[in-house]
C-alpha cells in the first residue's frame, strides 16, 4: 500500500481491514478463551464490550487515521506533540506479536501437511499434537515456512491481489465454519456444550472473564496497536466510517463465534463434558478439531480445506502485521524496503524460536510462571494494548475532546452513537483500563 493511495470503495476498506482483524484470534484463541473463562458468561461479556468498548475504540483509531492522513508514529504526533510516544508505543505491539503469531502459524502449516499427506488419523491424539509442539526442528522449520511466505507477500507488495483474494475466501471461509458448526451439534452429547456455550452461567463471571474478554477483544480486532490507524489514514472521506467499523466488527465477531460453536460442543462430545478438557487452552484448535474431522462422512477433505482457510486467515493477519512494521521502519530512516523485510523477518524468526521451544526444551523456563509464548502474549495483550488505549483516552477525552474524533466522523454521514461513544471514551475506557491494568500486574490472569 503506497501512502496517501486510498482503498478504491468501502467495501474494498471493510474487506482489508477485515482481513487483519479476522485470523487466528477468532479460529484459535477465541474459542480457547471461551471455553475456560466460563463459556456463555465469556461470550455476552465479549459480545457487550464489543458493541461498546471495540466499537469505540476502532472508531477513535479509523477516524485519527483518516483525520492525520498518517500512519500511526506520526499521527500521534500531530495530534498533540506530548502524546509522540504513544505512537512508538503502539508501534512496538506488532513487533511482540508478529514472532509468536508466526509460531502459531507454523502449527496451522504442520497440521495442513498432516491433512495433505493424510495422516490425520494420526493427528487425533492429544500425545501427538503434544509431541510435535514439544519436539525442536519440526515447529522451527513450521514457523519459518509460515514467515517465509508473509514475507514474501509483504515484498512483493501484493496487498490488491490479497485484497480480491479475500473477497472471495472470506465467504467461503463462513459458510465452511457454519458447516463444521452444524456438524459439530450432530455430535453425541454436544448439545450439552452447546449449552455452557450459548448461555451464560453468572456464577462463573469473575473479574478474570472481563480481562480476557478486553484481551481478546484488542487482539481480534486489531485495536491498540497503531494498525486501524494506519488502514484509516487509506479511507475515503466520503466513505461512511460508523457503518464501516459496525461492518468490521460484525464480520470479526461472527467468525469468532462460529469458531466456538465448531469447538467448544465437540469439546463436550468428545470428553463427555469433563471440566479439564475446556481448560487445555491453546491446544483446543489443534486437538478437537481434527477429532471432529476424522469422524464425519468426507472428514478429509473438509479437514484439508478448514486448514487452508486458517492458514489463509492467518496469513492476511500476519500481513498486516508486518507490513506494519516494515512501513514504520521505512517512514522513519532511508533503507530499502527489501533490505527492511530481510531484517524484519530474520530478527521475528530469532524473537520466535525461544517462543516455540516453550513448549519443548525450553518448558522449565517461564518468565512469572508463563511460558515464553504466553508472556509475549501477556504483556502484549494485557499491559501494553491497556497502556495505549487508557491514553488514547484520555488524549481524545480531555486533551482534544471528542469533537475531534466525532467531526471526523460526521465529514462521511451522522455520527448516531455519538452520545455512547463520548461516555464511552472519556470514562468507561480509562476507568476499565485502570482496572484492567491493576489487575493484570496484581497477576489476577
Ligand atoms: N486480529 C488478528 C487475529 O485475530 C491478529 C492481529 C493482531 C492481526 C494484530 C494484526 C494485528 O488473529
Amino acid at each position: 500500500m503506497e501512502k496517501k493511495s486510498s482503498f478504491s470503495s468501502r467495501i474494498g476498506f471493510v474487506l482489508a481491514a477485515a482481513g487483519s482483524a479476522v485470523g487466528l484470534g477468532n479460529i484459535w484463541r477465541f474459542p480457547y478463551l471461551a471455553a475456560k473463562y466460563g463459556g456463555g458468561i465469556f461470550l455476552l461479556v465479549y459480545l457487550i464490550l464489543a458493541v461498546t468498548f471495540g466499537f469505540a475504540l476502532m472508531v477513535t483509531e479509523i477516524s485519527i487515521g483518516r483525520k492525520t492522513g498518517k500512519s500511526v508514529i506520526d499521527a500521534y504526533k500531530l495530534i498533540d506533540g506530548r502524546f509522540s510516544f504513544l505512537g512508538y508505543l503502539a508501534a512496538l505491539v506488532p513487533i511482540i506479536i508478529f514472532p509468536y503469531y508466526c509460531v502459531i502459524g507454523g502449527w496451522v502449516v504442520k497440521f495442513l501437511t498432516v491433512y495433505i499427506t493424510g495422516q490425520e488419523h494420526e493427528a487425533t491424539s492429544p500425545e501427538y499434537f503434544g509431541n510435535f509442539i514439544g519436539s525442536t526442528a519440526e515447529p522451527i522449520i513450521c514457523l519459518a515456512v509460515f514467515l517465509f511466505i508473509t514475507a514474501l507477500v509483504v515484498l512483493l507488495g501484493v496487498e490488491k491481489g490479497i485484497e480480491k483474494v479475500s473477497k472471495f475466501l472470506m465467504p467461503v471461509l463462513i459458510c465452511m465454519s457454519i458447516g463444521t458448526a452444524a456438524y459439530s451439534l450432530l455430535l453425541d452429547g454436544a448439545v450439552e456444550g452447546l449449552v455452557y456455550y450459548v448461555k451464560p452461567n453468572f456464577s462463573l463471571f469473575s473479574i478474570k472473564t472481563v480481562i480476557a474478554a478486553m484481551g481478546q477483544l484488542f487482539y481480534s480486532m486489531s485495536l491498540a496497536m497503531g494498525i486501524m490507524v494506519t488502514y484509516g489514514s487509506y479511507m475515503q472521506k466520503n466513505d461512511d466510517l460508523e457503518k464501516s467499523v459496525r461492518n468490521i466488527e460484525i464480520f470479526d465477531t461472527s467468525i469468532a463465534f462460529l469458531s466456538g460453536m465448531m469447538i467448544i460442543p465437540a469439546v463436550f462430545a468428545f470428553s463427555g463434558g469433563d471440566p479439564e478438557a475446556l481448560q487445555k487452552g491453546p491446544t483446543l484448535m489443534f486437538v478437537t478439531l481434527p477429532n471432529v474431522f476424522v469422524s464425519m462422512n468426507g472428514g478429509h477433505i473438509f479437514g484439508l480445506v478448514f486448514f487452508i482457510l486458517v492458514l489463509f486467515a492467518a496469513l492476511t493477519s500476519a500481513i498486516s502485521l508486518m507490513e506494519t512494521i516494515v512501513s514504520i521502519i521505512a517512514d522513519r530512516f532511508k533503507i530499502k524496503r527489501p533490505v527492511i523485510c530481510l531484517a524484519v523477518m530474520l530478527f521475528s524468526f530469532l524473537i520466535a524460536i525461544p517462543s516455540s521451544l516453550g513448549y519443548g526444551v525450553l518448558a522449565d523456563f517461564t518468565i512469572f510462571k508463563m511460558q515464553i509464548l504466553d508472556f509475549f502474549d501477556f504483556i502484549s495483550n494485557n499491559i501494553m494494548m491497556p497502556i495505549v488505549a487508557l491514553l488514547t483516552a484520555v488524549l481524545i477525552g480531555f486533551v482534544v475532546k471528542p469533537k475531534y474524533i466525532s467531526d471526523e466522523v460526521e465529514v462521511s454521514g451522522k455520527f448516531k452513537s455519538k452520545k455512547m461513544y463520548n461516555v464511552i471514551i472519556k470514562y468507561i475506557v480509562p476507568v476499565c483500563m485502570v482496572i484492567i491494568l491493576v489487575s493484570s500486574i496484581l497477576g489476577y490472569v
